[in-house]
């Protein structure tokens, strides 16, 4: 996995570009409040740059360390601070103290995709919010990037279930057309999955 993504983020050219993800710049104010936010599978940092230059404390986490060598030297280069978390996700344990967790285009196999959201839930303080863009299955059919293989890609249903399973109230979860313009590997007509959850404790 690790030599897999650090073999793609080997080139100088940022593979997403420079710009954070759309959907997180449309968003990131309901973020500033929060004061932390961990970003989930960050690579080179678009959005990690993005929030720390908001005002947010960031953390990145990836299992790249090419990409995170490369974040590193830019947030130096813009006088940022961005703490940086080398890790699998299936390795990391989290503790329940980040006001927002951001998540794009982080895709694994089916049997792990259930683990992404009880971490990221998990990993926010009561009230905090989880904000993820994720390609949908319906991706196969469109060729802007992202998997070809249906078993790394997001069903909507599922992660309605799953989430009905957390202890979060959703406040957006949907299946969008996008246009994208990320870089080169991200570009054109897109069937993504946008989602903001808030973590709060269930009453029964
Ligand atoms: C498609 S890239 C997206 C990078 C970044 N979120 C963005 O949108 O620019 C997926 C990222 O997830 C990381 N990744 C993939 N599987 C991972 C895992 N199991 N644990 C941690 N990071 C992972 C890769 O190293 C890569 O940086």
């Amino acid at each position: 996995m690790q030599a897999l993504w650090n073999a793609k983020f080997r080139g100088e050219e940022p593979l997403y570009g420079d710009a954070p993800n759309q959907f997180v710049k449309e968003n990131f104010e309901q973020l500033l409040p929060l004061q932390n936010v961990l970003c989930l599978g960050e690579g080179e940092g678009r959005n990690a740059l993005f929030l720390a230059d908001k005002g947010l404390e960031v953390e990145a986490l990836d299992i790249s360390d090419v990409a995170l060598f490369k974040l590193r030297k830019r947030a130096h280069a813009h006088y940022l601070e961005i703490k940086i978390c080398h890790t699998l996700l299936e390795h990391w344990n989290p503790s329940a103290r980040y006001g927002a967790v951001v998540c794009t285009y982080l895709h694994l196999p089916k049997e792990k995709q259930k683990m992404l959201f009880e971490k990221a839930v998990f990993a926010l303080r009561e009230g905090g919010l989880f904000m993820a863009e994720l390609f949908s299955e319906s991706q196969v059919n469109f060729h802007s990037g992202g998997p070809k293989n249906i078993g790394l890609l997001y069903d909507l249903n599922d992660i309605s279930d799953t989430l009905k399973s957390l202890s979060c109230r959703v406040l957006k979860l949907a299946q969008e057309i996008v246009i994208l313009n990320e870089g080169r590997n991200h570009v054109g007509r897109a069937s993504v999955i946008r989602l903001i959850v808030q973590k709060v404790t269930l009453v029964c």
